[in-house]
C-alpha cells in the first residue's frame, strides 16, 4: 500500500501549513480535503443551491468539477472550479462557514469519498482534514491529531487573513471558530475527533518547526 500520513484537527490548529511542509519535505501528494468542502460550498452559492438542500448538494458533489493545478512559477496550487480559479474565493471566512454547513450531510460526505481516496498515489500522501484518520483513510499507518486553544487558533487565523489582504476582527473570528468547532464536533457523521490510534499534539505553544520535527520523528518510529 501507498504510505501516507493522516492529519486531522480543528481550524487554526496548524494542519494546513504543516501538511504543505510535510508534502514538500517528503515529495508526497497533498490532499487538502477542506478545500473540496469549500469548493462544494462555493459551487452551491454559484448554482443557487441552498446550503441545507441535501439532495441538490449530493448532485452537486457527485459532479463537482474541481481540480488542483500546480503552477509553474510557484509552490502555490490553484484550486479550480469549473475551469475558474477560485483559490482566493474559497479562503474567506464566509466560505469556511458555508463549508461546515454542507459537510454534516452523510450523503454529501459519501459522494466525496472516492474523490479523496484517489489522491493516495505513489510515492505517498499527506492528507489534511477533519476525518482523514477516522473515515477516509482508516488504515493510514500514521495519524496525527493537532489541537490548540481556541484563542491561539483565532490569533493564527487573523494573521493568516491579514497576510492574505483581508480584514479580520479577533472577537468575530473567535466566535466563528467556536461556532465551526461546534458544528464539526457535534455532527452525527464523521465528527471531528482523534482516531483511536492517532498521535495527539497540542500546538498552542509550539512553533511550526517544532510541530514538523515532532511529526517527522513520530513517522520514523
Ligand atoms: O482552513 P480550516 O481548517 O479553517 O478549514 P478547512 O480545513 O478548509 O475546512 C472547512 C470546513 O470543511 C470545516 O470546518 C469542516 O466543516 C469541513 N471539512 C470536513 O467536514 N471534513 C474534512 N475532511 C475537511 C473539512
Amino acid at each position: 500500500t501507498v504510505p501516507m500520513i493522516a492529519v486531522d484537527g480543528p481550524s487554526g490548529s496548524g494542519k494546513g501549513t504543516l501538511c504543505k511542509r510535510l508534502a514538500k519535505q517528503l515529495g508526497w501528494q497533498l490532499l487538502d480535503s477542506g478545500a473540496i468542502y469549500r469548493v462544494l460550498a462555493l459551487a452551491a452559492l454559484h448554482h443557487n443551491v441552498e446550503l441545507d438542500d441535501e439532495e441538490a448538494l449530493v448532485a452537486l458533489a457527485t459532479h463537482l468539477d474541481v481540480a488542483f493545478e500546480a503552477r509553474e512559477d510557484s509552490e502555490v496550487v490553484s484550486v479550480m472550479l469549473e475551469g475558474e480559479d477560485v483559490s482566493k474565493a474559497i479562503r474567506t471566512e464566509e466560505c469556511g462557514a458555508a463549508a461546515s454547513k454542507v459537510a454534516p450531510f452523510p450523503k454529501v460526505r459519501e459522494a466525496l469519498l472516492q474523490r479523496q481516496r484517489a489522491f493516495r498515489t505513489a510515492p505517498g500522501l499527506i492528507a489534511d482534514g477533519r476525518d482523514m484518520g477516522t473515515v477516509v483513510f482508516p488504515d493510514a499507518p500514521i495519524k496525527v491529531f493537532l489541537t490548540a486553544s481556541a484563542e491561539e487558533r483565532a490569533r493564527r487565523r487573523v494573521s493568516q487573513l491579514q497576510s492574505a489582504g483581508q480584514s479580520a476582527n479577533i472577537a468575530q473570528i473567535l466566535a466563528d471558530i467556536q461556532a465551526r468547532d461546534d458544528r464539526d464536533m457535534n455532527r452525527a457523521v464523521a465528527p471531528l475527533k482523534p482516531a483511536d490510534d492517532a498521535l495527539s499534539l497540542d500546538t498552542t505553544t509550539l512553533s511550526l518547526d517544532e510541530v514538523e520535527a515532532e511529526v517527522l520523528a513520530y513517522a520514523k518510529t
